[in-house]
């Protein structure tokens, strides 16, 4: 039967999107491998507790601008072994721990030793009053990518089983005017682009989660008028960055069109900017402290190490935030 998606030839090529989707979420995909994501990278949440602290207390911001329900809810999208939301009940006010109902949303396997505080489930829970906070969900949701070829015609890459790749139709539809208005790869052969649409969908149904509250999703990202000419599209396996084989062995990821997600009344910013206005500095302690108190002193020599990892430029911190209220004020506005 033919489809308007490309079928496998013998040489099993198909389209990123449907390898990606196989490699990392299908029976024996990456992410349901029992080490978890922090087996293979560091997220902002394995980097430092400060980044869970900077969230609850976002959440807190959140509490107070919706009049401090009886149940604020606390959504970990994409939450790989719970790391975020564990870090974010251990750091919120004891007051506010207690009205916080916490989920983690994860296609993985729920961790036998999670507290039994957190609710584990498939799917974000629908009509939440609270906040729903994704960090690095939207660089895996799976893109297709397109290709110029020597005539100048934007054409989907399709992928092998090995990596190798191929030019299969040119690009058409939904994904065609998605890349007009978004990402045109430009007329050069070899240019590349990746279809951001699926991400665009999938932020906008996570939004709709969201009754009252705020949306929060942080991920690497490039904006319109400075898209990477050949696309960000690779791989990562215990800790390197490694060729994208879409066989299940490696995490598959591309930079996010953050800008494209944004729905309106959002505002992005960056990582550096966000957590500066969540009161985290990479500021030294005083060096007069090192005499006075030096356990405080290492202690806060490490906290500023962590906050400079978390904020560095050409690193954590030039991820994109992007944050998105539904029915309240931007606890984060400029
Ligand atoms: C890069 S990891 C990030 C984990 C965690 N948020 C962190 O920052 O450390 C991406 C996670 O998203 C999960 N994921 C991807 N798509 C998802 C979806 N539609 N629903 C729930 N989880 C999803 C993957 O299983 C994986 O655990």
């Amino acid at each position: 039967m033919v489809t308007d998606r490309l079928l496998a030839r013998d040489d099993g090529a198909r389209p990123w999107r449907d390898a990606v989707q196989e490699a990392l979420y299908g029976p024996g995909g990456f992410y349901r491998r029992p080490e978890g994501p922090a087996g293979h990278f560091r997220t902002s949440v394995h980097a430092s507790p400060l980044f869970a602290s900077a969230v609850a207390r976002l959440l807190c911001r959140v509490d107070e601008s919706l009049g401090q329900p009886d149940e604020l809810v606390f959504v970990d999208m994409a939450a790989g072994r719970g790391e975020l939301v564990t870090g974010v009940l251990a750091a919120l006010p004891s007051g506010v721990a207690a009205r916080t109902r916490a989920y983690a949303v994860e296609i993985a396997d729920r961790p036998l030793a999670l507290d039994h505080r957190i609710e584990w489930l498939a799917e974000p829970p629908k009509g939440i009053t609270g906040m729903l906070f994704a960090n690095e969900w939207l660089d895996n949701v799976p893109v297709d990518v397109v290709e110029v070829d020597a005539a100048g015609v934007a054409r989907l890459v399709l992928v092998r089983p090995d990596g190798s790749e191929r030019l299969g139709e040119p690009v058409g539809g939904e994904a065609a005017r998605w890349l007009g208005r978004w990402w045109p790869p430009g007329p050069e052969e070899g240019l590349r682009a990746e279809v951001g649409l699926p991400r665009d969908l999938a932020w906008a149904g996570a939004v709709a989660s969201v009754a009252r509250g705020l949306a929060v999703a942080v991920d690497y990202t490039h904006l319109a008028g400075a898209r990477p000419p050949f696309g960000t599209l690779t791989g990562f396996r215990e800790g390197r960055e490694t060729a994208p084989v879409p066989d299940g062995s490696c995490d598959i990821t591309a930079h996010v069109a953050l800008d494209a997600c944004a729905l309106p009344g959002a505002r992005l910013l960056t990582q550096r900017d966000a957590l500066r206005a969540l009161g985290v500095t990479g500021g030294r302690p005083p060096l007069s402290l090192a005499t006075t108190d030096p356990t405080a002193y290492v202690r806060a020599l490490a906290g500023a190490g962590e906050a400079a990892e978390l904020t560095a430029p050409g690193g954590l911190g030039d991820f994109g935030w992007l944050v998105q209220p539904v029915g309240m004020p931007n606890p984060l506005a400029g």
